[in-house]
């Protein structure tokens, strides 16, 4: 029996300190430490795997790099286009995918759905540490999955999980989730950083010898108290985060670590009662609601990784009856917003100090570039003038303080995308209009650098 011994970890980093503290000095966190309790010696899989993981089923002795072949290895495509773009062209063997995201978003539905498209003949081992066998068999036929290749394993022990796999040898393991597995050895709780550590990383090192690719289930919690995502990202090959808001169908699958391929792609989903639909063109989902020529709505074009997607932006403003009138802003960085509408006021002079103003970025999407200013502010104008921004317009640019229309990266992209859905007015920052190409005839690329010129060409 290994000799055991008592650390402090950090439940959000995965810092180890020797004594409790009440602050973690890696990420900065509360209360986050927990005691926990491993074996010290070899047998600790954390100690292997860092060093083993990469090269294990290559040869322990030093390989020349001409000797090395460069052919990429044969992927494994899904069936799932939006999910093979994301993973840089389907599953690479042997690699350990990491899929996290909020409960309930939709994660074991999606590695559902991708089994259905495996290779006819294929075996998937489905490790479920949450639900039940027959749970899953009824999600199965809900999603139209054929059973005859699909193993259920219901087991949360780690080392019977690896027996399995190495008795059955599947063409793919799916493991849901990793903050239910344990290994009897370490005496903290499943989902504690030690824990979910130990198992990745004991799962790392059977795709690697076995050459089986292993998805990896993590729920992110807010709290940080169960170990997220986060503390597994350095050691797994893909971190596939699946993202969106419960309370609408669309999803964003992103990218956030990707060893074998690039990190920008994203796959749009949307979830219907027969599982998650793709959604291969996003710009028409997201502007199908829009009411035209109506005032307060604007459309921009932003970019998720490499793929540029229109989207609407709505705002209402209304005469306060509070002191402090309100600002709710859905989708988008409401101190970004408070200084967009600073700007209006002393720029443009729009009193909107006694109105409530809220903005709501439709389909349930969030957006981080500030490409999206001009759309915002033309938006709260838009409303507050009653005047509908013009129908065919889309509006690109970051504001600064003065009111200055900004470059924004990838202006081409985006103004492709607008072209490609029928848009013939585009404004777009004076800076970029030196990297944009020709464009057609009946449609205007209008540069502008201040706030004040864009009133008078959209409204
Ligand atoms: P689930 O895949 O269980 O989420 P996670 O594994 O990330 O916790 O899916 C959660 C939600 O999706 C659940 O509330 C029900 C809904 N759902 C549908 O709307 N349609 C479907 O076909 C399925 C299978 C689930
Ligand atoms: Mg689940």
């Amino acid at each position: 029996m290994a000799k055991t011994k008592t650390q402090f970890v950090c439940q959000s980093c995965g810092y180890i300190s020797p004594r409790w503290v009440g602050k973690c000095a890696e990420c900065n966190s509360w209360n986050s430490f927990v005691e926990e309790r491993v074996a010290a010696g070899p047998e600790n899989a954390r100690a292997l795997g860092a060093r083993g993981s990469e090269a294990k089923s290559e040869s322990r002795h030093p390989i020349r790099l001409s000797d090395i072949s460069n052919e990429d290895e044969a992927r494994i495509t899904t069936g799932i286009a939006e999910l093979d773009r994301t993973l840089g062209g389907g599953i690479m063997p042997g690699s350990i995918v990491l899929v996290g995201g909020d409960p309930g978003i939709g994660k074991s539905t999606l590695m559902m759905q991708m089994v259905r498209g495996l290779f006819p003949g294929s075996n998937t081992l489905y490790v479920s540490g949450e639900e039940s066998a027959r749970q899953l068999k009824s999600r199965a036929a809900r999603l139209g999955l054929g059973n005859d290749n699909f193993y259920v394993l219901a087991e949360t022990n780690i080392e019977e999980v690896l027996e399995a796999m190495r008795q059955m040898t599947p063409d793919l393991v799916i493991v849901d989730s990793i903050q239910t597995m344990y290994r009897s050895m370490i005496e903290s709780a499943p989902g504690s950083v030690s824990q979910v550590r130990e198992c990745t990383a004991l799962l790392m090192q059977a795709a690697k010898t076995t050459g089986i690719p292993v998805f990896v289930i993590g729920h992110v919690t807010k709290e940080g108290m169960i170990a997220g995502p986060k503390v597994l990202e350095h050691i797994v090959d893909t971190v596939l985060m699946f993202e969106g808001e419960r309370t609408h169908a669309y999803r964003i699958l992103r990218a956030a670590k990707n060893r074998y391929g690039s990190t920008n792609e994203i796959g749009v989903f949307s979830m219907t009662g027969s599982g998650l639909e793709e959604v291969p063109n996003p710009s028409e989902v997201f502007l199908s609601e829009r009411r035209k020529n109506a005032s307060g709505s604007a459309v921009t074009a932003i970019l998720e990784g490499t793929r540029p997607m229109l989207i609407e932006i709505q705002a209402l403003v209304t005469n306060s009856s509070y002191s402090a009138p309100q600002r709710t802003v859905t989708g988008y960085d409401a101190r970004r917003v408070a200084m967009l509408l600073a700007v209006l006021e002393k720029q443009l002079g729009s009193r909107l100090g006694h109105s409530d103003v809220f903005i709501n970025i439709a389909g349930g999407l969030f957006i981080d570039e500030p490409a999206a200013d001009l759309g915002i502010a033309l938006a709260v104008l838009s409303n507050h003038l009653d005047l509908a921004i013009d129908p065919a317009a889309c509006l690109i640019g970051e504001i600064g303080l003065g009111g200055e229309v900004r470059a924004v990266p990838q202006a081409e992209l985006r103004v492709a995308e607008a072209i490609r859905l029928g848009f013939q007015h585009i404004v777009i920052p004076r800076a970029n209009m030196k990297s944009m190409p020709k464009v057609a005839e009946k449609i205007t690329l209008r540069p502008v650098a201040h706030i004040e010129e864009v009133r008078a060409s959209v409204l």
